[in-house]
Formats: structure tokens, C-alpha cells, sequence
């Protein structure tokens, strides 16, 4: 039998985690949008992302690949998923992990961006993972620190790692997304979650249709010239964009974002775009379901399907973390973090 002591006195294969991947496809220093990604470079992320799995399934899932690396995670906003999930990916890769929340930070007595970033830097920082309620402040922060910044959600602009970790799930799942039909729906004006998913998923050829209330669709979304998104199908209808799906992906009614009055009621809403069980009936048979979470089962998913045999939501937390190793891994290869 083996013990911990045994395993964790194992030579610790960090090189095979440096080797494996071609890293001279990884040019980026941050990771702030998805927008840009060649193929190669999202290979890169799954391929390296395997190599995290086979890490975290160790018995002692520890290697100092990062050791003397300092990984900053500054959340504007609150987290469960996102800002756990770096926080042990760190940690996993040995790196030193400093957890910062604007509401307990000198951001309360008024300290700009720009200054908590540099503070943080002084500090140490290697990498710093952030997440804004303002879209583009990601970008602010990279233009006035040397240490490589993770955008770990801006505004309604992009999620890049959420949606890194639903390809990774997906894959896992289904294989290539190639021709595969992936339903996007609800709250797709304010999500930033369905922004990174359209340019990653678009532009590895999976057949994405979105689907909302017309009230919740973003302007330019389409394929009208000009448009700043990528060409999409846009269906008002569940029942007819559910048809033959693939994956079927819901997205949480932002009540915190919602002053406008952009649905009638939650039960009307819930009445029309719910993925429930029958509506799914409509999808393929081996169709799966995610969600990012949080969710607000009852509204935009039924607590079956939730908890079904279809969902894949506690798949992609968990998939989180490895793709978080993977994002983390790179972005020192370029930052020069002190890694191993
Ligand atoms: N999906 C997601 O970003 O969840 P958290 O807000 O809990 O991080």
C-alpha cells in the first residue's frame, strides 16, 4: 500500500507538465478576452489542462511548479467558483496565493485601480487575477503593472477561463465541438460567460445558436457587417432552439443587473426559456446540459435538470480548477514569474 509519505516523497514530475505542450504557441502575458485566440493556442490550454487532471488526481495533488511565484487574486465582485478555484490551483502548483477583497481593501477609503494594482506589485505580485464589475478594467490594470493580470471576469465584457473550462467539459463529453449545436440561453445581454463562449466556441466551428427574450439579446449580435460579435444564430424561441442541440448551456437571470424592466416577471420568463425536462426532450439524446452558476434553479433551470444525469455543472467547477492550473502555468511561462 502506498502512503502519503511514500508518494509525497515521489520525484515530483514538474517537467512533465512543462514538456508535454508545445509552450512556443503561448505568446501572452495576460489573459484578458478570448477574442483573439488562435486554435493553436487553445489547444495549448487543454492539452496543458490534461496535464493539471493528472496532477490533481494524484494522492498528494502537490508540485512546486510555481514555488516562489506570489498570485494575487483582486475580486471587485463577489466569487464562489472563480476566486476559490485560482486560489487552489495556486496552491496546487505551490505557489504563494494572497486572496484580496475590494470591500475589506484601501478601495473603500478610495484607493483607485491603478494604485491597488501597483500596491500590489510592490508587494511581490507575479500574477494578478482579477475580477471588475466594470468591463475593460482588466486592461486598465495590465497597461500599469509587470505582472501578468487574469481576467477573471469584467462587466458583461468576458470570462475567458469560464469559458475555457466549458470547452474542456464539453470535450470531455462529446469530443471535438466541431459541428456540434450549442444553445446559449437567457440572460445574454448581461453575461459575459456567453460573450467568451461565442468567440471561443465560433472559432473552434461549433454551430451556436443563442437564444433570449429580445430584450436580453446584445445589440450587434448576428452577422450583420460590422457587428462585434461573431455571426451567431439568434432564436426568441426555446422550443425551436433547442431542437437537435448538443449542449444546452443556461445562463442566470442577473437580477442584480436588472433595473431596466427587460422581462415582464420571473414566472413568465421561466414559463418560456426554463430548460427543463421538456425541452430537452426536444435536444439529441446524449445531449448535455451546463450552467455556470450560480444558479437560480426554478428560473432559468429546473432543479431536475440540475441535478440530472444530463448536467455537467459540478463537472465544470471542478474542471475549473485544472484549466485555472493550466491558464496560470502559461501566463508565468511569459511573465517571467520565478516557477521552477
Ligand atoms: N461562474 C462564475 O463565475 O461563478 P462565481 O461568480 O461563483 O465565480
Amino acid at each position: 500500500m502506498t502512503t502519503t509519505r511514500e508518494t509525497a516523497a515521489r520525484p515530483v514530475d514538474v517537467p512533465s507538465i512543462a514538456a508535454a505542450p508545445d509552450e512556443t504557441a503561448w505568446r501572452r502575458r495576460h489573459l484578458l478576452d478570448l477574442d483573439d485566440f488562435t486554435p493553436e493556442e487553445v489547444g495549448l490550454v487543454l492539452t496543458t489542462t490534461a496535464a493539471m487532471k493528472e496532477v490533481l488526481a494524484r494522492e498528494v495533488p502537490r508540485v512546486p511548479a510555481l514555488r516562489g511565484t506570489t498570485i494575487v487574486t483582486l475580486f471587485y465582485e463577489n466569487s464562489t467558483r472563480t476566486r476559490s478555484s485560482f486560489e487552489l490551483a495556486g496552491k496546487v502548483l505551490g505557489a504563494d496565493v494572497i486572496n484580496v477583497a475590494a470591500s475589506s481593501s484601501s478601495v473603500t477609503k478610495g484607493e483607485s485601480l491603478i494604485d491597488t494594482v501597483r500596491t500590489l506589485q510592490a508587494i511581490g505580485a507575479d500574477v494578478i487575477v482579477m475580477r471588475h464589475s466594470r468591463s475593460g478594467a482588466p486592461y486598465l490594470a495590465a497597461r500599469h503593472t509587470t505582472a501578468a493580470v487574469v481576467n477573471a471576469g469584467d462587466g458583461l465584457h468576458a470570462h475567458p477561463t469560464q469559458a475555457l473550462l466549458d470547452l474542456y467539459t464539453m470535450r470531455a463529453r462529446l469530443g471535438d465541438v466541431r459541428g456540434r449545436r450549442i444553445v446559449i440561453v437567457g440572460d445574454v445581454l448581461h453575461s459575459r460567460v456567453a460573450r467568451s463562449n461565442m468567440w471561443l466556441l465560433t472559432a473552434l466551428g461549433a454551430e451556436l445558436v443563442v437564444c433570449a427574450p429580445p430584450t436580453l439579446l446584445p445589440r450587434g449580435l448576428g452577422d450583420a457587417p460590422g457587428d462585434r460579435l461573431p455571426p451567431v444564430r439568434v432564436e426568441t424561441d426555446l422550443d425551436v432552439a433547442i431542437r437537435d442541440a448538443d449542449v444546452v448551456m443556461a445562463l442566470r437571470m442577473q437580477n442584480e443587473r436588472m433595473q431596466g424592466g427587460f422581462v415582464p416577471g420571473v414566472r413568465e420568463y421561466s414559463r418560456r426559456y426554463q430548460v427543463n425536462e421538456e425541452r430537452l426532450a426536444r435536444a439529441r439524446p446524449g445531449a448535455i446540459v451546463m450552467h455556470p452558476g450560480p444558479m437560480n434553479e426554478g428560473v432559468e433551470i429546473s432543479h431536475e435538470v440540475a441535478h440530472g444525469l444530463r448536467s455537467q455543472v459540478e463537472e465544470q467547477v471542478a474542471n475549473g480548477v485544472a484549466v485555472r492550473m493550466a491558464v496560470l502555468w502559461l501566463t508565468t511561462r511569459v511573465a517571467g514569474g520565478s516557477a521552477a
